[in-house]
């Protein structure tokens, strides 16, 4: 038949990350491309354990269909654990599981984003928020990071000039795709400005636990939690295969994500949700965060190290103090699109940061992982990408 589509499906682009992904795993290639969690240190045993316990336990009520707004004592444990880091309180019952969370954004602007209305997103902006907003039709309107968090200046100037936006999309801690982390001032600012202006703000925070430098830092929920929506997620600190995550709702919005959950998928798996919290009341995942940290720490160290060493001074980076990525800003001249073409005849890839932009015109920066290359690796991977880039200078 012909194909046809929903007007609002015509716009929304695949993901590009995927494309380049595919070029990526080639085994011959060192890849800094992927955002995945390193394999190695998921608990594989430990899941096991957790699994066949859930199932000797409970039999077939593990396997049965259950609760939109997710497995009561899993709530219960991330609002204790929001407690026990930030001394902040959430009530378990405004807290909703999600499949990971992904899926959070998609309820968010299923629920909130009108087609046409203005929708504050950080720039450079996680590719997977602007993909999921997209579906909703709202125009983006940008506001740059710096390396202290959202350019306040650039904020004020957007919300004075009058905008349709009632929300703001964010990453303060080690944003995907730039590793920048808000700072303390920064997110008491933007929580007075969430206040002052009615908006409501979406903190997506998938690797706050991964801080393996600094301080940890109040999440702006803490500040404003009438003003925001906070999400999290299990995939960088568990596994990412359950897709379990959460977000925690101010009240008003609650009963209307519940009815969206609904009916989208009834609830998240149910019997993941329980393994999940099988494994993470029999084990201190304190000690299992730590391995990971240990492990991310170096690999940064490795990476920035062998940035110092090797590339132009034309070029500069962030200094990630958690998470998975760093951002490298080029020379304007250069498209890292197509650096990515020389650097794949050097056999080492990234992501160029172009479709991280909702404008454009900005070329020049990429995205580079290390949660999943060895130090050894690190150092031969980025002495590939200076040859690639000496070429292009
Ligand atoms: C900033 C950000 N938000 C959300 C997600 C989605 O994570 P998940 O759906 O696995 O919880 C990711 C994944 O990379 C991310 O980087």
């Amino acid at each position: 038949m012909q194909p046809f589509f929903a007007q609002r499906f015509e716009q929304v682009e695949p993901s590009f990350i995927r494309e380049i992904l595919k070029v990526a795993t080639r085994p011959e290639i060192i890849s800094f491309a992927g955002g995945l969690p390193n394999p190695h240190l998921f608990p594989v045993k430990e899941l096991e354990a957790a699994c066949h316990a859930v199932l000797s336990e409970q039999g077939a009520a593990a396997l049965q269909y259950a609760t939109t707004e997710g497995f009561a004592p899993l709530r219960q444990f991330i609002a204790d654990r929001y407690q026990k880091l930030y001394g902040m309180q959430v009530d378990p019952d405004l807290i909703l599981i999600t499949s990971g969370s992904q899926q959070a954004l998609d309820l968010l602007g299923k629920v909130l984003v009108n087609e046409g209305q203005d929708l504050i997103i950080e720039e450079p902006g996680y590719l997977g928020a602007i993909q999921a907003f997209s579906v909703y039709q709202p125009t983006f309107r940008p506001v740059t990071l710096q390396e202290d968090g959202l350019d306040l200046a650039a904020f004020d100037a957007l919300l004075a000039a009058g905008t349709s936006a009632r929300m703001f999309y964010g990453v303060p801690n080690f944003q995907n795709p730039s590793g920048v982390s808000y700072s303390a001032e920064n997110r008491r600012a933007i929580a007075e400005r969430l206040q002052q202006h009615d908006l409501l703000m979406i903190e997506d925070d998938p690797y706050g636990e991964l801080r393996f430098e600094g301080e940890l830092l109040d999440p702006i929920a803490k500040l404003a939690p009438n003003n925001t929506v906070l999400l999290g997620s299990f995939s960088k600190t568990v596994v990412p295969a359950f897709r379990l995550g959460w977000m925690v709702v101010p009240e008003w919005l609650h009963k209307k994500v519940t009815i969206a959950k609904q009916a989208t998928d009834l609830h998240s798996n149910a019997f993941s949700q329980q393994i999940l919290h099988r494994y993470l009341t029999s084990h201190s995942l304190d000690e299992h965060l730590q391995q990971i940290k240990e492990v991310y720490g170096r690999q940064r160290a490795a990476m920035e190290a062998a940035l110092e060493r090797h590339m132009p001074a034309s070029v500069r980076w962030t200094r990630p103090e958690g998470g998975m990525f760093l951002w490298l800003t080029l020379p304007a001249h250069i498209s890292a699109m197509a650096l990515f073409d020389e650097a794949i005849k050097e056999k080492v890839a990234f992501v160029p940061g172009a479709p991280f932009y909702v404008r454009p015109e900005i070329q020049n920066t990429l995205r580079l992982s290390f949660s999943c290359v060895d130090e050894a690796t690190i150092e031969e991977g980025v002495q590939r990408l200076a040859r690639a880039m000496q070429r292009m200078l």
